[in-house]
């Protein structure tokens, strides 16, 4: 099976960075008799790992997101990215798209368009400033587009082989496996008020829905993913000092990854992992 690193296509807040130590737990805590619950599947990257580490597992990738979708159409927006390459061949990388060359990158888009669905996400990747995601044709004619046309094609081989895809309420899901013996849960929610726009959903998350998220890791083997902009752990640790509320992170384990966006804004990225006696 191909192991990937990161999402073939891109996907914010993807977990790339805990590939390694996901993999690494997974090794010396389970086995492929468990069965892999991912609540909050984004790209499925960290159910393509599980699968990675143990092929014969079910795994159950929640793609609340419809990332399927985008996967299937890679081969046409290869073709799309082939076409901007022409257009943009003598243009100087990372400038502004001014003139005529604007223009028929636009039809290029539109015609597409016609078409059917198109991976505008991905197409962000080549045409907008980082971390700048559309999702229709309208958030590319009234936006300003650069020259970061990616120079190799997209590959998605193999790269959900096997995972079970769901798509229905993340706790519909839970309460389907929670009795399951042997099961455990990956929980990666969007952060606190981040806004879920470049995400299937119109929601913005709010602390009651990021609190109520905390309900599945009680008494659960799972992995669990937050940031040290998310006060939730802190809030829960207050809690459990002043009532009999147990703290749902009490005996984790806690694993920090460091990310600086830019030199002025580091944070720090951290997977609890936690698995019954
Ligand atoms: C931080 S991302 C997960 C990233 C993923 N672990 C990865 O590595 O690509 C959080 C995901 O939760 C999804 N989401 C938002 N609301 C949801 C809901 N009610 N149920 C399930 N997933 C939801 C978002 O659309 C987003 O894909």
């Amino acid at each position: 099976m191909k192991n990937y690193t990161q999402a073939p296509l891109p996907f914010q807040g993807q977990k790339r960075r805990f590939v390694k130590y996901l993999k690494e737990v997974l090794q010396k805590d389970y086995n492929d008799s468990y069965v892999f619950i991912d609540l909050f599947g984004g790209s499925g990257l960290l159910s393509h790992t599980v699968k990675t580490v143990y092929p014969n597992a079910k795994v159950v990738y929640h793609d609340f997101d419809n990332y399927r979708q985008r996967l299937a159409v890679v081969s046409q927006t290869n073709n799309i990215l082939d076409k901007l390459r022409v257009i943009l061949k003598d243009y100087p990388r990372g400038k502004r798209i001014v003139g005529p060359q604007r223009d028929k990158v636009l039809k290029v888009l539109a015609n597409a368009d016609k078409l059917g669905y198109v991976d505008y996400i991905t197409l962000s990747s080549s045409l907008k400033f980082s971390m700048n995601y559309g999702n229709c044709l309208n958030d590319f004619i009234h936006d300003s587009l650069y020259n970061k046309i990616r120079i190799s094609d997209y590959n998605a081989d193999g790269y959900l082989q096997n995972v079970e895809v769901v798509r229905m309420d993340y706790k519909a899901l839970f309460k389907k496996y929670k009795e399951c013996e042997n099961v455990v849960f990956l929980v990666d929610p969007p952060y606190l008020s981040t806004d879920s726009s470049t995400y299937g959903s119109n929601g913005y998350w709010r602390l009651q829905d990021y609190l109520d998220v905390l309900f599945v890791l009680i008494n659960q083997n799972y992995f669990y993913f937050t940031s040290n902009k998310s006060q939730v752990v802190e809030l829960c640790e207050w809690i459990s000092t002043v009532s009999t509320t147990a703290n749902p992170f009490a005996q984790a384990v806690k694993i920090n990854v460091n990310t600086s966006v830019t030199h002025q804004s580091a944070y720090t990225d951290i997977m609890y992992h936690y698995k019954k006696q």
